[in-house]
């Protein structure tokens, strides 16, 4: 059984501790003590034990999380005692592999990670690289995960992870247009996200047939969902996510891709 631990005991480190544990994961996990409430929390509601440490983190775990925010990971893991023996999952946004090989000397490897907060409530995709298949056993009590072949492709799932957000906000508005045309707001509520949760895990079930396949295939002539669909597509409903996916993905190119320069996101963004 995997011994995880955790440095950066936030937000992240609760939703993923939780979503290990709703998975079945009962190894021990090991918190570093900074922000004791959080700290205590997971230690009550998810049998955690706090260090004394972060030190004390190392010793105990083979598997550690690093989840403290960009900006502070350079302090957060300045001088401790890396091992061989220990595997690394950073979940800190737009800190590059290299920077981290850089931070973390005679580590025995690095994975990036980033599932969504929803997570903590419902299975969903763990975005991984490198692949890891000695991590599975862990990994997948959290979520699904979906091992990507560079890291270039991380970042796109990262921007993914980000889309997601977006969603609720697009619910909200469908929503609201909806209580205006008559319904109480708990139905709006319940019929926009069931209608959106809905569509998503059909649509998981038939890998094989294309989204726009599905679209056509309900959406046929003199229907009420064409009506509606030649509206949005005629107003180029699409144009304004594709512009904010390419604006994310502009700011996590890696440098390979970017004339040489060297800008970590991290002084762009305070993470997700
Ligand atoms: N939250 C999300 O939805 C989400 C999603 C994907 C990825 N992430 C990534 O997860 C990381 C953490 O984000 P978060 O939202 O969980 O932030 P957070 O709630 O602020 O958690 C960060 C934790 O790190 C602790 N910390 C700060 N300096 C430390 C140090 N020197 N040693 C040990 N611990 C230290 C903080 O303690 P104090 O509060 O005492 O400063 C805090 O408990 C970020 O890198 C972010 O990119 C977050």
């Amino acid at each position: 059984m995997i011994n995880f631990g955790v440095i950066g005991t936030g937000q992240f480190a609760s939703y993923f501790i939780a979503a290990l544990r709703r998975g079945g994961y009962d190894g021990n996990v090991l918190l570093s003590p900074r922000n004791a409430d959080v700290a205590s929390t997971l230690a009550h509601n998810h049998a955690c034990v706090v260090a004394a440490s972060a030190d004390e983190v190392l010793a105990g775990a083979d598997v550690v999380l690093l989840s403290v925010r960009p900006e502070h990971a350079e302090v957060a893991l300045a001088n401790l005692h890396w091992e061989r023996r220990h595997t690394v999952l950073s979940a800190m946004a737009g800190i590059r592999l290299d920077d981290l090989r850089t931070l973390l000397p005679g580590v025995g490897g690095i994975h990036l990670i980033m599932p969504g907060s929803y997570i903590e409530i419902a299975p969903g995709p763990i975005p991984l690289y490198p692949p890891a298949p000695g991590l599975m056993p862990l990994l997948s009590c959290a979520g699904d995960v979906v091992a990507l072949p560079n890291e270039a492709a991380f970042n796109a799932a990262m921007v993914s992870l980000c889309a997601s957000t977006w969603i609720y906000d697009l619910a909200h508005a469908l929503a609201a247009e909806l209580e205006r045309h008559g319904l109480e707001p708990d139905a709006a509520r319940a019929l926009t996200l069931g209608n959106i949760a809905g569509p998503a895990s059909f649509a998981l079930g038939v890998p094989e047939t294309s989204l726009l396949d599905i679209s056509a295939g309900i959406a046929t002539e003199r229907t009420f969902t064409k009506t509606g669909l030649d509206h949005l597509k005629a107003r180029h409903f699409d144009t304004p996510w594709r512009e904010a996916i390419a604006r994310l993905a502009e700011m996590l190119k890696l440098p390979a891709d970017d004339s040489g320069a060297t800008v970590s996101i991290c002084g762009r963004c305070d993470g997700m």
